[in-house]
């Protein structure tokens, strides 16, 4: 079977590691040619040269998602280096567990500033690139925006958090509608993941075991216990949802959210 990707040009934001990582690579297994970004520049290098090692067409740019001319620049670069873009998946993000009374104004200026501002302005600066091309594909031009199930229901102690995902989940819907309304042929969806074993999902963990409330043995059992398919997600998980999202096969997809958490908020 030919690969889902062949041809299109994806850019990755927050792909050093963790979700973004394993689905630039999943991506790239799928034949799409990949720029992740990051503030994160030794890891985005190196995980730009095992993907390169695996045959990925890649490459890896300093890119802070608040930053607008940097975005510009960045999709200059896709369109350079590899001839287009057709793929956007606004992953990079933050997160911090604290009550509201210990949480600054600026702390969750700055939580806004990444995760909703650096999607807005992800979208405002790829849709003229996405949409050049979009027409020549099946499924048109895709965006994915990482959301959360936070995005979907509250949870103590990350209000700043829960604004900034419900942000993302109908920024996600009208930007799909905008879209589609304009006739661009870009489908645009949010993905909401339960607790993935990442580097943020291991510091929630390390957060609530700091409490000193319970072991970090516990802690993990209890966040394992959240999920009714009884395992934490792998950031694989979501890389598969993303791959399914970026290509035709999820053609007649727009403005969906797509949950991708082992069963949570089923209950
Ligand atoms: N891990 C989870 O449990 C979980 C659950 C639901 C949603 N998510 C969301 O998935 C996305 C990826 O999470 P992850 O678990 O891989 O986290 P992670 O912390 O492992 O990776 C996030 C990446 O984003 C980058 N980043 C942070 N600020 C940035 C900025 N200003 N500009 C550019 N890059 C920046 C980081 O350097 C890092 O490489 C995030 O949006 C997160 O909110 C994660």
């Amino acid at each position: 079977m030919g690969k889902k990707l062949q041809g299109r040009v994806a850019l990755v934001t927050g792909g050093a590691r963790g979700i973004g990582a394993a689905s630039a690579a999943a991506l790239a297994a799928e034949g799409a040619a990949v720029l992740i970004t990051d503030v994160l520049d030794e890891d985005g290098e190196r995980t730009a040269a095992e993907i390169s090692s695996k045959g990925g067409r890649i490459g890896y740019r300093h890119h802070d998602v608040r930053d607008e001319a940097a975005w510009l620049a960045a999709v200059g670069e896709a369109e350079k280096r590899f001839g287009g873009l057709d793929i956007l998946l606004n992953n990079a993000g933050i997160f911090a567990l604290k009550p509201m009374s210990e949480t600054t104004i600026e702390e969750f200026r700055h939580m806004q500033a990444i995760n909703v501002e650096g999607v807005f302005l992800g979208m405002k600066c790829a849709i003229p690139a996405i949409g050049k091309r979009a027409q020549q594909w099946p499924g048109g031009g895709s965006i994915i925006n990482l959301s959360s199930v936070a995005g979907l229901t509250g949870a103590s102690f990350a209000v700043p958090y829960n604004a900034s995902k419900g942000a993302v989940r109908l920024m996600t819907k009208g930007a799909a509608l905008e879209c589609a309304q304009l006739g661009y042929k870009i489908r645009v969806n949010s993905i909401h993941p339960g607790i993935i074993d990442t580097m943020m999902g291991q510091k929630v963990m390390d957060d609530l075991a700091s409490t000193g409330a319970a072991g970090a043995n516990e802690v993990r059992a209890n966040m394992i216990a959240l999920h009714p398919l009884g395992r934490l997600g792998v950031a694989g998980d979501i890389a598969n949802a993303v791959v399914f999202l970026a290509s035709d096969d999820a053609a007649f997809m727009t403005g969906s959210e797509v949950v991708v958490d082992g069963g949570m908020t089923a209950r």
